[in-house]
């Protein structure tokens, strides 16, 4: 069986490896890859919006099943693609993307389905979104409704604020056709988690809760990165959080593609906002989050290419999930500087002396024989421990045996 991992980053790294545990012994293609992926992968030099080219080899190579890790090729419609030419492919379709794609498509489906979220406006005029300020408190949410690599939203806490973002965004496109149009929402507090789930269009289910940690700091200080660590079993989502969510919104969540004829087959990502009881949806990604993957296949005992047989052939109903009881933790390393500005190609050493954790790939290329860094997020060292203090220290032990000029990570991951 032949199976190509679309994407190039620790997600992709960690799917590609759990696939390579697969009692079908699959040969596995990367599309582009990354260093840690070649010791078990064929990496090939197709970027990830190169549709067509995907498409070319998938064909070519007689690609049994594909696997999309990020969202910019399922926006771009690589599902719609793939299906016309018969190939089967894990994710969901241009459409049913928008879920992610647009911001302003989720907010209308939520609301029209009862779901809990944030009051919102959509503006498609930069005078009317400005206008629109004065029916919101502050602080407020300025959202970009299209993709922005994890930069469209901008918390603002005055009216100056408000209107730098929405004139950025709406007059200057600093996102791009992306800000051209605005959600501006109500600012919701409390804790924020993230649901991970396997749809077939039928059934929806939900993965073990990982906790992830956004800010660059120590005490969660600092800009917003796209992760720098995560843990699962998550300590915020406890067994009776989780029924209010199957029960206000991932029930409703099928129900409502249902009613609205959205075919929606892949993982869908659900960040939440937890106020006490107050359960809210913050938003949906349409793809396993990047570093979630990272400690959450490590604990699934499933073998996961019959999770993706069974969404390819709607028999998600029959399948059972079935986790080990360890806990798991994931510290990013990386580099000097990250989110902001920081330095490429320093010597990554230290490899060999790691045991007892797994270092996936995150941002690294081959540099005259040496693995060097190349990007903000370059390695996420995960390890698995009977508790989540046992598997904290056994994480930060191998990072401290991993070592690159400027490497830099949060020290306290899973505390
Ligand atoms: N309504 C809201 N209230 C408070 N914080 C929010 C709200 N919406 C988004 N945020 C914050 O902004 C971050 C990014 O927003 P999100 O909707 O997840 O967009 P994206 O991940 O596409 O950038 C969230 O993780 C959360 O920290
Ligand atoms: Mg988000």
């Amino acid at each position: 069986m032949k199976i190509l991992i679309v994407g190039s980053g620790g997600r992709e790294h960690a799917i590609a490896w759990k696939l390579n545990q697969s009692s079908r012994n699959p040969e596995l293609f990367a599309a582009p890859g990354n260093v840690g992926m070649m010791e078990i992968a064929t990496c090939i030099n197709i970027t990830v919006d190169d549709i067509d080219g995907l498409l070319s080899f998938a064909k070519a190579q007689s690609i049994d099943l594909t696997v999309v890790g990020p969202e910019v090729p399922l926006v771009l419609g690589i599902v719609d693609r793939f299906e016309a030419e018969g190939l089967k492919i894990i994710g969901p379709n241009q459409f049913a993307a928008q879920f992610e794609g647009s911001k302003d498509f989720t907010k209308a489906f939520l609301t029209k389905h009862g779901i809990p979220t944030a009051a919102y406006g959509t503006y498609d005029s930069h005078e009317e979104a400005i206008e629109a300020l004065d029916q919101f408190g502050f602080p407020v949410v300025i959202k970009a409704d299209g993709l922005a690599a994890g930069k469209g939203v901008i918390i603002a806490n005055d009216m100056v604020e408000a209107r730098a973002a929405i004139d950025d965004m709406m007059q200057d496109l600093v996102f791009g056709e992306a800000g051209a149009r605005v959600v501006i929402e109500e600012f919701l507090v409390g804790v924020e988690a993230s649901i991970l789930c396997f749809c077939d269009g039928l059934t929806l289910l939900p993965m073990q809760a990982a906790q992830d940690y956004k800010k660059a700091m120590d005490g969660d200080l600092g800009p917003n990165t796209g992760g720098m660590g995560t843990y699962s079993p998550s300590r915020v989502i406890d067994a009776v959080r989780m029924d209010t969510i199957n029960k206000t919104i991932l029930q409703p969540f099928i129900d409502g593609i249902h009613k609205d004829g959205i075919e929606f087959k892949g993982i869908l990502f659900v960040g939440i906002m937890i106020d006490g009881d107050d359960i809210r949806v913050l938003e949906y990604n349409v793809r396993f989050g990047d570093p979630e993957t990272e400690v959450t296949l490590p604990r699934l005992k499933n073998d996961l290419i019959d999770i993706f047989d069974a969404i390819v052939s709607q028999r998600l109903d029959e399948v059972e999930l079935d986790w080990h009881d360890q806990s798991a933790v994931c510290v990013i390393m990386a580099s000097g500087g990250y989110p902001e500005n920081y330095e490429k190609s320093k010597i990554i050493k230290g490899f060999e002396n790691v045991n007892d954790a797994t270092v996936f790939h995150c941002g690294t290329k081959m540099l005259d024989g040496e693995i060097v860094t190349n990007g903000g997020r370059v390695l996420g060292v995960t390890s698995l421990g009977d508790d989540l203090e046992t598997a904290r220290a056994c994480a930060y032990e191998a990072v401290r045996k991993i070592s690159f000029e400027q490497a830099y990570y949060r020290n306290d991951i899973g505390k």
